[in-house]
């Protein structure tokens, strides 16, 4: 039997009963892929059941605020993705009448949709010959033909780009798509793969080669830049002072607190604060962080400093900055390291 012949006929054996693979409605195979392209199928699950009960269709979506997009995409992190999302989901419903093109140019044309989302929609949903590529399958195939480049650069990742195209289902590309990222996720593991168990072994090549644990070879990404914020985490009795971030950077149109950025400067934090707010309003004037975290982003990590300022009275009303009362501090869109904060200081 040819490989795509024993993918398949293992998939519908083993495959996992996941809600979107009972549709063939792009939509909701759109929002699962952009929501598994964050996160693990178990932690993913709830967050495609939460989008699909809010917004069942592209036209609720596109109806949707930012805002409410954004809070029920946190804790995935990466936000341009949810901003990407519901700008696709307007653009479908108003220029193409909810309907998403039915061919891989028309797909990959929307923003947030590149080559591996536009192969995934156009397999499962309208049956195209496109070859899905992600970390799952480039494992697979790395190891099956005991490719020796770098899958992740140059012409490593043309190899790989060629041997799926090579291999894919002309006659049925959606399961094959399925496939072979199912054996990826439950039996080509990146450690402990169950090769015993695996429908492929008898044309594996870096099995026979005894090379599985070397595949797939991976060029060292940029070390991630590091970014140390201080916080200015200025309250009242009743209120916290927030800021929107409005700029084209991290965590975009979700809320944080006053900040600075340097080598950690405390100074130019008091500063800050005795500049927005008239300093006799200051009931307390930190000496050490109340807390302090180091979080991983993608390309950066981040050490943040949390420093409390109690403020006597009402704070001050601000041009640049947001007061919200604590009782509706919960209901604000805020990135997971913001959360974990307010968690953390019982704010919410
Ligand atoms: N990961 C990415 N897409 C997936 C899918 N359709 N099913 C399971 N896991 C996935």
């Amino acid at each position: 039997m040819e490989i795509k012949d024993l993918l398949i006929s293992w998939y519908l054996q083993h495959k996992r009963l996941l809600p979107w693979r009972n549709t063939n409605d792009p939509y909701k195979i759109w929002l699962s892929e952009i929501i598994l392209q964050q996160t693990r199928v178990d932690q993913g699950m709830d967050y495609y059941l939460r989008f699909a009960e809010a917004f069942p269709d592209v036209f609720g979506l596109a109806k949707a605020e930012e805002q409410v997009v954004l809070k029920l995409w946190q804790g995935l992190g990466y936000y341009s993705r949810a901003r990407n999302l519901l700008a696709t989901a307007r653009v479908i419903a108003n220029e193409h009448q909810g309907k998403f093109p039915n061919t891989y140019e028309g797909l990959i044309g929307l923003k947030g949709i590149g080559p591996y989302t536009a192969a995934a929609i156009g397999s499962f949903a309208f049956g195209l010959p496109h070859a899905v590529v992600d970390g799952n399958v480039m494992r697979v195939l790395s190891r099956v033909f005991d490719v020796q480049e770098a899958v992740n650069a140059g012409k490593g990742k043309k190899t790989i780009d060629e041997l799926a195209e090579y291999c894919l289902s002309k006659k049925d590309p959606g399961t094959y798509n399925q496939a072979i990222m199912e054996l990826g996720a439950l039996v080509c593991t990146p450690s402990n793969p169950q090769c015993t168990a695996c429908p492929l072994s008898v044309k594996c090549l870096s099995l026979a080669n005894k090379t599985v644990h070397l595949r797939p070879v991976k060029v060292k990404k940029q070390k991630a830049t590091l970014r140390q914020i201080d916080y200015a985490v200025i309250t009242s009795a009743a209120q916290i002072v927030f800021r929107l971030r409005k700029e084209k950077d991290i965590w975009q149109g979700l809320h944080d607190f006053p900040s600075v950025e340097s080598e950690h400067e405390k100074d130019a934090l008091i500063r800050l604060v005795k500049e927005s707010y008239p300093e006799n309003e200051i009931a307390r004037v930190p000496t050490l962080p109340e807390k302090s975290y180091t979080h991983q982003l993608t390309h950066r990590r981040i050490e943040a400093r949390f420093w409390r300022f109690e403020m006597f009275g009402d704070i001050p009303k601000n041009s640049i900055y947001l007061n919200v009362d604590k009782k509706d501090v919960d209901s604000l869109a805020v990135p997971r390291l913001i959360h974990k904060y307010l968690e953390d200081a019982n704010m919410i």
